[in-house]
């Protein structure tokens, strides 16, 4: 059974704003899927879709096979928003314990509010109410409050988002131990080096549209930089920009990396300038790397047997 099943999903904002079009994509139970996408791209659109607070103006969503909005797929849904706007007064102790009394029939106790406050790094500051949070703090406090009931799955919008380097890798790890416990993760993210470490299968979405879904391992392996090493090469490199605006070159080195649809051209210009080549080598890409090809050149790869 899948966590998420999103079919032809589209969303249009008043008559023209339209903010997603025919995205469907599956995320399977115990997977950590993450979401990527420039700014207004409509990841919080749809994840505000999958957890029931946007309709969407097209197709449909199911939560564990319950249709997204109903009671039943709620129950099964930790939400996280991107903006929140929790009461600052009340002790953050109290605070989660209220919206733990939301989510449970039977009050949970306090000791499940101390370990929801420990596991997130929050140990201590229970009594400290919100207005006396650092973002960070606020950031993990949206966390405990997104797993107080308890679901098997959990939406996190931006999740890493005005955390230190420290606090981020702590996030990642916490997204990690929270797999091992069983929950199935979807969340969105612009740290896509945190995304390439901690997903099994990521969704990249470009104006709207899912431009790939796939698994980390395939996405990774369908676009790769070539390196070219050359010699003496260091103005005909610095020059290479015409013919292979996306090289990366790095000039002391004698080394430029280019994307594998400028590789021919970039050869070509550079033997035209007489460069030694010593060598061309096809480096593993970063997500990133992946990322920006894919939003320049629009639609394209869905893994082999992924459903999109
Ligand atoms: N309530 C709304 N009314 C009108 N347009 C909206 C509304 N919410 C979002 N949009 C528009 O929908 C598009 C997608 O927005 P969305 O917030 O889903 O993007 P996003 O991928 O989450 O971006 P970011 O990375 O900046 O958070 C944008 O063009 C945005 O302006
Ligand atoms: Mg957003």
């Amino acid at each position: 059974m899948n966590a998420v099943q999103a079919d032809q999903l589209g969303k249009t904002y008043g008559k023209t704003g339209r903010a997603l079009e025919e995205v469907s994509f599956s995320v399977e139970k115990g997977e950590i899927f993450g979401f990527i996408g420039g700014n207004g791209a409509g990841k919080t659109t749809a994840i505000k879709i999958l957890v029931g607070l946007v309709n969407p103006s097209h197709g449909s969503a199911l939560i564990f096979e319950h249709p997204a909005g109903t009671r039943e797929a709620k129950e099964k849904i930790g939400y996280l928003p991107e903006v929140s706007n929790y009461p600052d007064w009340i002790p953050s102790g109290r605070l989660l314990d209220f919206y733990a009394s939301l989510s449970h029939s039977s009050p949970p106790g306090k000791e499940w509010i101390s370990s929801l406050f420990s596991l997130v790094g929050l140990s201590g500051k229970e009594k400290i109410p919100l207005r006396q949070f650092s973002k960070g703090m606020m950031q993990r406090f949206g966390l405990a409050q997104s797993l107080v009931g308890d679901a098997p799955l959990l939406l996190l919008d931006e999740p890493t988002s005005g955390l230190d380097p420290q606090a981020q890798r702590e996030m990642k790890d916490l997204l990690l131990s929270l797999r091992e416990k069983g929950k199935t993760l979807f969340f969105s993210s612009h740290q896509l080096s945190h995304v390439e470490e901690i997903c099994d299968r990521i969704g990249i979405l470009k104006d709207g549209r899912l431009v790939a879904c796939a698994s980390v391992t395939s996405l990774l392996d369908q676009e790769g930089p070539f390196e070219i090493t050359a010699s003496p090469g260091t103005e005909a490199l610095a020059g290479i920009a015409p013919v292979a605006p996306q090289a990366r070159v790095a000039v002391m080195d004698g080394k430029v990396l280019v994307p594998q649809e400028q590789l021919i051209p970039a050869l070509e210009f550079l033997r035209a300038k007489g460069v030694h080549i010593q060598g061309v080598e096809k480096k593993r890409p970063s997500l990133e790397d992946v990322f920006l090809n894919m939003v320049r050149k629009g639609p394209g790869a869905n893994e082999k047997g992924d459903r999109p």
